[in-house]
């Protein structure tokens, strides 16, 4: 495939280059382009100085930026450097996920290894890695070992993104107590305060694009901070002592990503971030299984149950078979417990180093006869496991506590994180928690269990090198709608654009009773019972709760949906979508040839037409719709909706009428 590839010395490149980089010597200039040419890099060395563009059609996105880090004492690698080589490679792959959003992923790029050495000095090495997708562009360094015998201490990374337009920048804020659990604002670039990715950006340019990064192994992640106008710069969230990676011999960082897209749906169908990660790691992937589920949860954050012992403590044994029952009875083969161990206090979430019991019961709850009961039940239970961000504590009973759900059936375990930092000292998203949440997962694996992070390190791909890594948390899901002012209606049309594109998220949607009739007084869901249903389409996890408590969904039609709805799926399409207005996602089905719809809208109810050209040609179907009723909205008669039946074909058009933050779930059953 060499022969796609675009490195040119700068005596062949066309003069927009030549413009752009006056009388560089050629042989400091290289420009890589993506396989169809869509996007171009252009590397540089400007003074000694390594620098980068990047362009989309001919277009300049990313005027000519810095590149390099800073060691301890001031000791800058950048500014002193020379080309030794480069190596040109591409790649045309197809790989198939164990699970995931769509069955067969394109991994397709061109790349360019430039090997740049120090002229004086140190004459250390630092090589830079650039892939050029069509779908945007990645690089990442690489400090290779070379007989380095100190520690390496990183105290900065230089590189900038400098945007050539500024655009509307849709953020939640970094270094916050509330880790990534913050509601999206929209501003300009020029405008940021230090802000987390996935950041994305409408650009004035018309572009979309996203900064993000993949694959983070061993290095702190980053947030990015404006420095001049549209010039963004990375900034590594450092340990509690201010060095921000420290490491021997060498280093690799994560892939910096930008995603590109013509309009902001397209970076929901780019898997860029994936095909950056490395192939799968787990031989035997048989135990790895998507699932639904129902909890004794809900119950909880509603104030209905207490995750502490007393009376009305949600995981004692009789609860919970009353809820092994419930799950028989509607057909969910899951079911999560929280607050089943020793360690559970009303001061719970405050941030102070807890000391949970990951192998002790608590009185009133016995796990070997709920097990059995659920086994009996054909009900499987989902272990939990809250550190309280006491790491110290939860290490040293990890493998024993893994051991036990072994012993016991468990399969698959959420851990939350719950705290302001990790072991009260370190931000969750700096190199100590890289490093943690890694090696939880490879533990993980060890004892084949599939794991969810609840206040987690931001997802950077990882579930495609090891795919029991099913889904986290990682922004504000439905349970700040059960004790405070709730998420707004636009924010899950928001998430998609921004949040997902990192990963799949446990939101744990799926509230019929919307206005929390059993809740504290006043709290409310902010949206219809419909919207409820198309989030288990819009929103994408392989492991996908239904939060409400378990008795508002006996006898209630509508579960019908919620019991067929996959969470594995063989293709995705988004048909339309504006970020914090409307969305509509169809998903095909692994298992069959059905395909389903989800549409949801923020607090503005609208009518919108679809195409419904995504469906097989001549083949005819059966539309079962769950819709808004006529006149509903979030806040009048919220849990009302229609559901109807209807037959379509590909060549249809199909009206979806959305109430106030309201949507439409439709499965689209072949005939
Ligand atoms: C916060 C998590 O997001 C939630 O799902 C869990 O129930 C509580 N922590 C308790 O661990």
């Amino acid at each position: 495939m060499i022969k796609n590839i675009m490195i040119k010395k700068l005596s062949i490149i066309p003069a927009i280059f030549l413009a752009l980089v006056g009388c560089n010597q050629p042989e400091n200039s290289y420009e890589l382009s993506s396989p169809g040419g869509q996007n171009t890099i252009f590397f540089e060395l400007e003074n000694e100085n390594p620098r980068y563009s990047v362009f989309h059609g001919g277009n300049e996105i990313i005027s000519s930026s810095e590149m390099g880090f800073v060691f301890k004492d001031n000791d800058t690698l950048g500014n002193n450097f020379e080309i030794t080589g480069v190596e040109e490679t591409s790649k045309d792959e197809t790989w198939e996920q164990v699970w995931g959003e769509k069955a067969e992923i394109r991994n397709r790029y061109n790349e360019l290894l430039v090997n740049l050495q120090e002229k004086s000095g140190k004459q250390r090495k630092l090589q830079v890695q650039f892939r050029a997708f069509d779908d945007g562009i990645a690089f990442r360094y690489v400090f290779p070992e070379q007989g380095i015998k100190d520690s390496i201490f990183i105290m900065d990374e230089l590189t900038t993104f400098n945007l050539k337009d500024d655009g509307k920048a849709w953020w939640i804020p970094a270094y916050h107590e509330q880790r990534y659990e913050n509601l999206y604002e929209a501003s300009p670039v020029s405008a940021l305060d230090t802000v987390h990715t996935p950041l994305t950006i409408e650009s004035e340019s018309g572009l979309a694009l996203s900064f993000h990064e993949a694959n983070l192994t061993d290095f702190a992640s980053y947030t990015l901070f404006p420095q001049e106008g549209t010039e963004l710069k990375i900034d590594l969230v450092p340990w509690a002592d201010g060095v921000k990676v420290r490491t021997t011999d060498s280093f690799t960082t994560s892939w910096r990503t930008l995603q590109i897209g013509e309009e902001p749906k397209d970076l929901i169908t780019s898997y860029l971030i994936l095909n950056l990660n490395e192939p799968n790691k787990i031989e035997d992937t048989s135990w790895i299984e998507p699932y639904k589920y129902i909890g004794i949860w809900w119950g909880m954050h509603i104030g209905k149950y207490t995750f502490w012992e007393g009376p009305d403590h949600g995981a004692s044994t009789k609860n919970a078979k009353e809820h092994i029952d419930y799950a028989k009875q509607l057909g969910v083969d899951n079911l999560l417990i929280e607050g089943w161990n020793k360690g559970w206090t009303p001061q719970w979430y405050e941030s102070h180093m807890h000391e949970f019991d990951f192998t002790t019961s608590t009185d009133d709850f016995d796990l070997q006869e709920v097990t059995d009961y659920a086994a009996e039940n054909g009900v499987r239970i989902v272990g939990y496991h809250e550190t309280g961000s006491n790491i110290d504590n939860y290490l040293k009973q990890v493998d024993s506590a893994f051991a036990l759900y072994n012993k016991v059936g468990v399969k698959s375990v959420k851990i939350g994180h719950v705290g302001s930092k990790l072991n009260m000292k370190e931000w969750h998203h700096g190199q100590f928690g890289v490093n943690y949440f890694r090696d939880i997962l490879k533990k993980a694996a060890e004892y084949n269990l599939t794991v969810y992070f609840h206040e987690p390190i931001k997802d950077t791909g990882e579930r495609r090198t090891y795919p029991n890594m099913m889904a986290r948390e990682g922004a504000r899901g439905i349970e700040y709608n059960a004790w405070s002012e709730g998420n707004p209606p636009d924010h899950v049309t928001i998430l998609p654009f921004t949040r997902f594109l990192s990963g799949p998220m446990d939101f744990t949607a799926g509230i019929f009773d919307v206005e929390i009739s059993q809740g504290y007084p006043g709290r409310n869901v902010h949206s219809t019972t419909a919207k409820q249903l198309a989030l288990l389409v819009t929103v994408f996890s392989p492991v996908q709760m239904f939060a409400d408590l378990p008795e508002n969904y006996v006898d209630k039609p509508a579960f019908q949906f919620l019991l067929d709805v996959p969470v594995n799926w063989e293709d995705t399409k988004i048909l339309n979508g504006e970020i914090g207005e409307y969305i509509t996602t169809v998903r095909k089905d692994i298992d069959s040839d059905d395909w389903y719809l989800g549409s949801i809208t923020n607090e503005e109810s609208r009518d919108l037409e679809i195409d419904l050209s995504f469906l097989d040609e001549g083949a005819n179907y059966e539309a079962q719709i769950y819709a808004d009723a006529e006149g509903t909205g979030y806040q009048n008669n919220p849990m009302e909706l229609e559901i109807s039946k209807k037959e379509v074909t590909a060549t249809d058009k199909f009206m979806l009428n959305l109430g106030e933050s309201g949507g439409t779930a439709i499965r689209f059953k072949k005939l």
